[in-house]
């Protein structure tokens, strides 16, 4: 994964937009990934997610096409694909296409109806390494093509019309919290948000003392979709034994009560989803009070859950967690989880910032003397959401 950092405004993408069209875009929209601090498997069992937006963001520059069809540019350097009215929302190849094809097909099944359009994609949102670069792009696929049409669609219709595209066009059963934080974030805040309701409230992180620090373990496990819809079945198999409609309703005593009716395996999957709450409920109020120990201290206890209970990590990501404690620099460390689906990708650490640098540099070279990988990290403020860039 690339994290090198690359600026784009609403200036770098005009001239690239008139390059390939010959006119000039009418509306430029910008979505962030996001990188969740904690709250994980719990968004798709009706549960609490504490994620923050980045500041590396998709952007998406259109105008009505001059042509009657649609013409799309997936990157600065790729060519334009050209689509008709009727394939424009439909699923088709090119696969990244999708995720507009999926977006136009929400909008019109809300009565929007978008014309054909000329336009332009370009990112700074690593691909692949669950920073989703998904969720950007549809969110800010759908916050341009809804301004364009002059239709108010509020950030969380975006971020529903996000997950649906997900659903029906690219066949990853997700949850709503990347597209959810991408569509919401604000600056300077994590957004906590209750998925049984999609209410929200956000947590200021201003500490200047204090610094997120996402490391790639440069591994994605090609199991992971599979793994992903299978660890979504064993929590529904768990409600389905315990008679609730979702594991938000289940208490840890009820899952002890159960244990031998529930079965290892469902037991350790709903053990994982329901002290994942709490922690969420726990790190929240640290977050709110500024203790950073305690925050830490549940960042742990969530990865440990994931890895035992939830095994949705690995090896490389548990080598990168497990350097956290280990390297010279571990006592600026507040915590150190996985973050996002699992089975490769980053983590998230809680770090002093005057020490940022030199823990990301120590876990690097632990990371490559342990395992032989090179990676990269990034070091991040809580971004601004969705959002216009411009409008003609
Ligand atoms: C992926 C999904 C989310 C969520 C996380 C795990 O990022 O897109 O909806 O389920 O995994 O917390």
């Amino acid at each position: 994964m690339d994290l090198e950092q690359r600026s784009i405004t609403a200036d770098t993408i005009t001239p690239h937009f008139e390059r390939f069209f010959g006119h000039k875009p009418e509306v430029i929209s910008a979505a962030p990934g996001r990188v969740n601090l904690i709250g994980e498997h719990t968004d798709y069992n009706n549960g609490f997610v504490l994620p923050m937006a980045l500041e590396r963001i998709n952007v998406v520059a259109v105008a009505p096409s001059t042509t009657g069809q649609h013409r799309w540019v997936g990157s600065l350097k790729d060519a334009p694909i050209t689509l008709t009215p009727e394939e424009a929302s439909t699923p088709g190849d090119p696969f990244w296409s999708n995720y507009v094809r999926g977006v136009i097909c929400m909008l019109k099944r809300r009565g929007i109806e978008v014309p054909p359009v000329d336009m332009l994609v370009d990112t700074n949102v690593p691909y692949g390494g669950g920073l989703s670069s998904s969720a950007a792009f549809e969110v800010s696929v759908c916050t341009a093509l809804s301004a364009l049409c002059g239709a108010d669609v509020p950030p969380t219709e975006r971020a529903i019309i996000g997950q649906e595209t997900e659903h029906e066009f690219v066949h990853v059963p997700c949850g709503i919290m990347d597209q959810f934080i991408s569509a919401n974030g604000k600056k300077d805040h994590a957004l906590m948000l209750d998925c049984k309701d999609l209410s929200y409230r956000y947590i200021p992180m201003v500490d200047p003392d204090v610094s997120v620090l996402v490391i790639d373990s440069a591994v994605k496990h090609s199991l992971a979709d599979g793994g992903y819809a299978a660890r979504r079945k064993n929590c529904e198999d768990a409600c389905s034994i315990l008679g609730i409609p979702s594991l938000r309703e289940a208490t840890l005593e009820m899952l002890e009560e159960n244990k031998n009716k529930l079965g290892d395996l469902c037991y350790r999957r709903a053990r994982h989803v329901v002290a994942e709450n709490m922690r969420v409920a726990t790190f929240a109020a640290a977050l709110e009070r500024g203790d950073w120990e305690a925050a830490g201290i549940a960042m742990r206890g969530s990865h440990a859950s994931l890895r035992d209970d939830f095994e949705v990590s690995c090896a490389e990501v548990d080598t990168l967690v497990a350097l956290s404690y280990t390297i010279p620099s571990a006592a600026s460390v507040y915590g150190a989880r996985m973050t996002g689906g699992g089975f490769g990708g980053c983590i998230v650490a809680l770090v002093k910032s005057a020490d940022v640098e030199q823990v990301a540099k120590e876990m690097l070279e632990g990371y490559r003397e342990t395992l032989g990988i090179e990676t990269a990290y990034l070091v991040t403020r809580p971004g601004a959401g969705a959002r216009l860039l411009y409008k003609a």
